[in-house]
């Protein structure tokens, strides 16, 4: 973790030209790096912003905050609840996204959580729920609506066209050589989800291990949804590098002291982060199923035993798909059925 180093003071490669005019979806936005994207996004005038978010308070909050920053109009930042511990609620704003937007431009997927407790949620540890599950059945749910909502669009006479994206937030903290996480995945990778919900799991691993699934179920996930010039959907995985948030909120007291230090040393501020998920909602196909970090191609940072497995990553995304077609029958298939 010492050795850590990264840019600060990253372009913002988003514009008004890009997002103007366009309707966003940032969950966890109400704090750290979801609300700054969602800040930029008002700022370069976006017509609309839905924050998801599990506390409506600290969401309203959110949108005071950004509606006073950016003196943009009340209407286009919108609260509205999302907590991934719950499917039905997944399923719920999916269906309000489907009756109420005209047109979803990018999803940023960036609510996560990382506990010392083992806490549960529909039956799994919370980050596997909430970083992992959740987190593609929303995509799953959202991509028909989107690409639905987007061939609307291009029929309309001089709409600006959809490209939909779907921005998974992840982390290198999964390809760290010092976190164990690779030998942590030796032991659980026939089977991440079980593994992970393990009794005998340490909690805080979960973290680490539920951004490297994201990482293997992104690559699989991407080749099933190619060409993209047939799908018209791009899907990607973004890392914003060490932020100053409150995510490490939970972190077991040992690594209190690692945090403080990267935080006061190498770590960016959640504004300078949050421009790396705005990277991903308007990174071209040539980003579809990779990483992207410090807003350029994060592809060299990917280690060959995650870039090259492809039976790993078809494995994981198998074991997540299975779960999703529990919980939602057909919901896969209905993804996949653009390619
Ligand atoms: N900060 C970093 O150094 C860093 C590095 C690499 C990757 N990341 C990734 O960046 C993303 C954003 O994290 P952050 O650093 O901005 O942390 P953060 O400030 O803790 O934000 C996390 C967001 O996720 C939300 N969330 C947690 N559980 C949820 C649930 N069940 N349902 C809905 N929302 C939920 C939180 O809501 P509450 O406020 O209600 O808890 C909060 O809005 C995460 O995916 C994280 O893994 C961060």
């Amino acid at each position: 973790m010492d050795t850590i180093t990264q840019p600060r003071n990253l372009p913002l490669l988003a514009t008004p030209e890009t997002c103007a005019g366009r309707t966003y979806i940032v969950t966890g936005a109400n704090t750290g790096l979801g609300l700054e994207a969602a800040r930029h996004l008002a700022t370069l005038g976006a017509a609309k912003v839905i924050l998801g978010v599990r506390n409506l308070a600290s969401g309203e909050a959110a949108k005071r905050d950004i509606d006073n920053s950016t003196g943009t109009g009340a209407a286009v930042v919108e609260v509205w609840p999302l907590d991934l511990c719950s499917y039905d609620n997944v399923r719920a704003f999916v269906r309000r996204a489907a009756d109420e937007l005209d047109r979803i431009d990018a999803v940023i997927e960036n609510a996560a959580v990382a506990l010392s407790e083992r806490e549960l949620a529909e039956g799994h540890v919370k980050p596997v729920t909430v970083n992992v599950l959740s987190t593609f059945l929303m995509a799953a749910l959202l991509l028909p609506v989107m690409r639905e909502k987007a061939g609307k669009v291009a029929r309309g006479e001089g709409d600006l066209v959809v490209v939909p994206r779907i921005v998974v937030v992840g982390s290198r903290v999964a390809f760290d050589e010092s976190t164990g996480a690779r030998v942590d995945w030796e032991g659980i990778k026939e089977d991440p989800i079980k593994g992970l919900d393990d009794e005998g799991m340490v909690p805080f691993k979960t973290y680490a291990l539920t951004k490297l699934m994201e990482a293997f179920a992104i690559r699989h996930l991407a080749r099933e949804l190619v060409p993209v010039e047939k799908t018209g959907v791009i899907v990607n995985l973004i890392c914003p590098g060490v932020c100053v948030t409150s995510l490490m909120r939970n972190s077991p007291p040992e690594l209190k002291g690692v945090v403080t230090h990267l935080y006061a040393t190498v770590a960016r501020t959640a504004e300078d982060g949050s421009r790396t998920l705005l990277h991903g909602a308007v990174a071209g196909p040539e980003s579809h199923g990779k990483l992207l970090h410090s807003c350029q191609d994060g592809e060299p940072d990917v280690p060959d035993w995650v870039k090259d497995d492809t039976k790993m990553q078809a494995r994981t995304w198998e074991v997540i798909a299975n779960e999703l077609e529990l919980v939602e029958p057909g919901c896969v298939a209905k993804m996949l059925e653009c390619a």
